[in-house]
Order: C-alpha cells, then sequence, then structure tokens
C-alpha cells in the first residue's frame, strides 16, 4: 500500500471519471474541435465549449466563457499573459514567493526592457500591505500566486488586486494551486488575468490550463497559427478564445479536465477546502511532536493542503527517498521551483520536504506518512 501526498505537482491519483472521458472522447470523438463541420468535430467542439462553461462557473467569470483560453498548463498561460501584456518600458511587480513559472518569464521580459519589483513578503506568507502600494505607483501589471506552492498560504488577493487598481495596474492571478482547492472569484476578487493549470486541484490530465482575460484587457498572442477561422487573414483573430488558441487543441486532455472540473463542481469548493483544510491540521499536529523535525509552513486554515518540513540534520532529498523506497510515501523534495520563498524561510540550500494532500487523502494516510517520518528519522536518515 502507497501513500501518495504529492497533489501540490500533480492529482497524480484522479476519479475515474477522468480517465473515462479520456477514452471515450479517443474512441467515440477523435476529431479536432472547430476545424470541421462534421458530426464528430461538433461533438468535439462541445466538449471544449462545455469546458470552457464549467471553468467559467467555477471560477465566477462574467458573460462569455470565451473569456477563457486553454492552454497547455499553468506556465504556458502565465507566459501568454506576461508576453502579451507587458512591453518595453513597462514595470511588472512581482512577489518572492512566486514559482519559476512566473520568475523566469519576467527575467526573460527584464532583458527585453520590462523593469521589474519583487515584492520582499514575510515566512508566514504575509505581505507588507505599505510596501505593495509604493511598488504599485506607475506599474503596469501586479502577478501574483493566489496559494503558495512552498508554504501553502493564500495572498491576500481582494486588497491587493484593490490597491493595484487603484494605481491603474492590471492583476494577473497564477491559480495553479488554488484552482480547485480554494475559491475563485475573478469579478469579486478583481481578477483581469488568471492563469491555472488542469493537473493539479482541477483532477485533469497533464498538458491541460487556461488563461481568463477580462473583457476589455487587450492582449497580443505568443503564438500565432491556424485557428479554423478567418482563415483569409495572416493576422490572428482579434476575439477570444481564438486570439489564444493557435493550433491543434488538447480534445482527450480538454475532455478529461471538463469530468475534473465536473468532479470539482459537483463537491464544491468550500466543502473540498474544508475537508483539505481538516487533513492538513491534522498532519501537521502529527508531524509537530517529531523531534528536529520544524514546519516551515504556517497553519493558514485559509490556505491548500501544503505541510513543508526539514528535520534537524536530516537531507531532504533523502528523507523523501527513504519515505518513498521504505514507506511508500510520496512526498516531494527539493525547492520546489521557488527559490525566492526558500530563501525567506532560510532552506534555499537544501530546500525542504513538501507534503500535499489532495482529494483522496484519508486521515489513515495522514497518520502513515507521520509514522514514517517519525520511524525514518528515528533512525537518523541521511546523519
Ligand atoms: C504556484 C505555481 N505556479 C505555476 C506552476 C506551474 O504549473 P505547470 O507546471 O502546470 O505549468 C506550479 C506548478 O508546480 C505552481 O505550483
Amino acid at each position: 500500500m502507497t501513500v501518495y501526498l504529492d497533489y501540490a505537482a500533480t492529482a497524480a491519483i484522479r476519479p475515474p471519471e477522468v480517465a473515462d472521458a479520456m477514452s471515450a472522447y479517443l474512441r467515440d470523438v477523435g476529431a479536432t474541435p472547430g476545424r470541421a463541420g462534421h458530426r464528430r468535430a461538433v461533438e468535439a467542439g462541445r466538449i471544449v465549449f462545455r469546458c470552457r462553461r464549467a471553468l467559467a462557473r467555477l471560477f465566477g467569470v462574467p458573460g462569455d466563457p470565451g473569456r477563457i483560453a486553454f492552454q497547455l498548463n499553468a506556465t504556458h498561460a502565465l507566459n501568454a499573459a506576461l508576453f502579451g501584456v507587458l512591453r518595453p518600458g513597462d514595470r511588472v511587480v512581482r512577489t518572492r514567493y512566486d514559482h519559476n513559472a512566473v520568475r523566469r518569464p519576467v527575467a526573460a521580459l527584464a532583458r527585453l526592457g520590462v523593469a521589474e519589483t519583487v515584492l520582499s513578503g514575510f515566512a508566514d506568507g504575509r505581505f507588507d500591505l505599505y510596501e505593495a502600494d509604493r511598488a504599485l505607483a506607475g506599474a503596469r501589471l501586479l502577478v501574483l500566486s493566489h496559494a503558495s506552492n512552498v508554504l501553502g498560504t493564500a495572498a491576500p488577493l481582494a486588497e491587493l488586486a484593490a490597491r493595484a487598481h487603484a494605481h491603474g495596474a492590471l492583476v494577473l492571478v497564477d491559480a495553479a494551486q488554488s484552482a480547485g482547492h480554494l475559491r475563485v472569484d475573478v469579478a469579486e476578487m478583481g481578477i483581469d488575468l488568471l492563469a491555472f493549470t488542469g493537473h493539479k486541484g482541477l483532477l485533469g490530465p497533464q498538458g491541460t490550463g487556461g488563461l481568463y482575460v477580462r473583457e476589455g484587457v487587450e492582449i497580443d498572442p505568443l503564438f500565432s497559427g491556424g485557428t479554423g477561422g478567418e482563415s483569409g487573414s495572416a493576422e490572428m483573430p482579434v476575439a477570444m478564445p481564438d486570439r489564444l488558441e493557435a493550433g491543434t487543441q488538447n480534445g482527450p486532455g480538454i475532455a478529461g479536465l471538463l469530468a475534473g472540473v465536473e468532479w470539482v463542481l459537483a463537491r464544491g469548493v468550500d466543502t473540498i477546502h474544508a475537508r483539505q483544510s481538516a487533513l492538513k491540521a491534522r498532519l501537521r499536529e502529527r508531524l509537530a511532536g517529531i523531534p528536529g523535525l520544524r514546519l516551515l509552513s504556517p497553519a493558514a486554515p485559509e490556505g491548500v493542503g501544503i505541510v513543508t518540513v526539514t528535520v534537524d540534520g536530516v537531507d531532504p532529498a533523502v528523507l523523501a527517498t527513504r519515505l518513498d523506497r521504505d514507506h511508500g510515501v510520496m512526498t516531494r523534495a527539493g525547492l520546489h521551483c521557488a527559490p525566492e520563498a526558500h530563501a525567506i524561510l532560510g532552506t534555499e540550500a537544501s530546500g525542504a520536504v513538501r507534503f500535499s494532500v489532495g482529494w483522496a487523502t484519508t486521515e489513515a494516510d495522514v497518520d502513515r506518512a507521520a509514522d514514517a517520518v517519525a520511524e525514518t528519522t528515528r533512525a537518523g536518515a541521511g546523519r
């Protein structure tokens, strides 16, 4: 028996409906959406539309679900947003909790003449709102993670978005860790652009994700190519979602994503969150008693189900390997693609071990994982 506690990386365990939907698509539909008028293509288009509509419901998108363009993952969506909106001479404000999916494209844009200001952030996941206010004056865009993939904390989105808007800046939210786990309402929270991935909290397959772009926000396409419409023109269509959807869509992936999002909508994000918060609290409580173990992530019941730890004298990579090899407990060690967040915690040299719960995690899983950590560290892993 194994215990999977790496849901923050990917929901490797998915509701069976996801694989069923993908296999039904490949078996019974198989065509490319939006590329022909025959019945298979129409059915493919219907599935893609249903998925857009389900995502729009999940994220509180007002009006046209076509404001959501499918992308391959959050990384592609973030690149599409950052490169599509920012121009040389603009300034972007980001934070030290950012994943490399934000940090690296912003660094690439800096080489093209986009200025960057980085908000410092605290070890408990909070921000200095005065610092944010000062940084946002004259900025074009604020980009931030809704939930930190290292700390599991949730950013004060609405407060930061209000400050950004007061200075005329747009707000881009990286919802890679929050979609499906925390309530996201783009209208209520003042989100202009929302990047999400399909394979984590939305329980879809890898290779799915998307970008919501608020009506009125101008965005240039990062990729150009066929869209199945306006084919006489050498320019990408102006209308969403075609503007950001060059090339053949991931039909089977989107069918799987639809099944995942429907699963989330049927349970309700608040119910999912409450359950995962309780599991996180239990895991924290069980781990806290282990000698030498440092809980790096705060309790943050309003955040996501992530518990990141180090153990004195134990190499995180060795601990994660032994947990898997000796106890079947799967976690993620290292810097979690967020080196600046680890720098805040003082763990930038060798990282930490991250446990992350998901839809199928049970109390028994959590207890087994904590027992495994106690046993492994008692035996002195990596000392
Ligand atoms: C906060 C955050 N942003 C972005 C990403 C990138 O997601 P993807 O690899 O699906 O593009 C991740 C995934 O690890 C993440 O945790």
